[in-house]
């Protein structure tokens, strides 16, 4: 009768364990190794500086998910709060009245970029991932919308593609970090 009932009940313990094991390693927050940040990074344009901008924030060492994507919005958000402070440093130094209209209207770019990254810093703290993609689309937008008036008219003297780009990549690293979570 033991035995019968042992039989009967091991498959039920088995399919919960199986359950069990299907739902912890979702809802613990892992600690993300090297490899974790490169599937991450390699998803961007720039894997290599991808993952030096990364490491520069000394908590990217020891975090999770959540974290992580933590870390990439304060790297985004500073480098925005930079890149907004020399367009307005760039506006103040031209009378070319054509460039001061280009660095007026990066600068608001920049400055609606800020404001979307604090939405998506908002929406990580309070559990709405889901939410993020809008937000951080709208951040790149604003980017875009930048870097493409100057491509028009080729007359950026202070070549800014640099901080464009890096702008560009923090915001799809803020992306992607944050599609991890929403992936769970
Ligand atoms: C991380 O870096 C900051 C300075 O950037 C330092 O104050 C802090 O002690 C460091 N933390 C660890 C765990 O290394
Ligand atoms: C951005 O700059 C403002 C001041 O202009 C400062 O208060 C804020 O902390 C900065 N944010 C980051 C993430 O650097
Ligand atoms: C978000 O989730 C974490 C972990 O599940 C929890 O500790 C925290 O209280 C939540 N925050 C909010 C605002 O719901």
């Amino acid at each position: 009768m033991a035995r019968s009932l042992h039989g009967s009940v091991s498959p039920v313990l088995m399919f919960m364990a199986l359950i069990l094991l299907s739902v912890i390693p979702s809802s613990i927050c892992r600690i993300l190794n090297e490899n974790d940040l490169k599937h991450i990074c390699l998803k961007t344009s720039d894997p290599y500086e991808c993952l030096d901008q990364f490491k520069s924030d000394n908590r990217s060492r020891n975090t999770d998910e959540k974290g992580l994507a933590d870390i990439a919005i304060d790297l985004a958000m500073k480098n925005a709060n930079e890149t907004h402070a020399m367009y307005n440093e760039l506006y103040s130094r031209t009378s070319d009245y054509g460039l001061q209209e280009k660095y007026m209207s990066c600068s608001k770019n920049y400055n609606d970029a800020i404001r979307d990254l604090e939405e998506v810093k908002y929406e990580l703290n309070n559990n709405r991932t889901k939410l993020i993609h809008v937000e951080i689309n709208d951040a790149l937008q604003e980017v875009n919308t930048c870097i493409r008036a100057f491509e028009r008219d080729q007359i950026d003297p202070v070549k800014m593609d640099t901080a464009n780009e890096r702008s560009k990549l923090l915001c799809y690293m803020v992306k992607f970090a944050a599609e991890s979570l929403v992936q769970k």
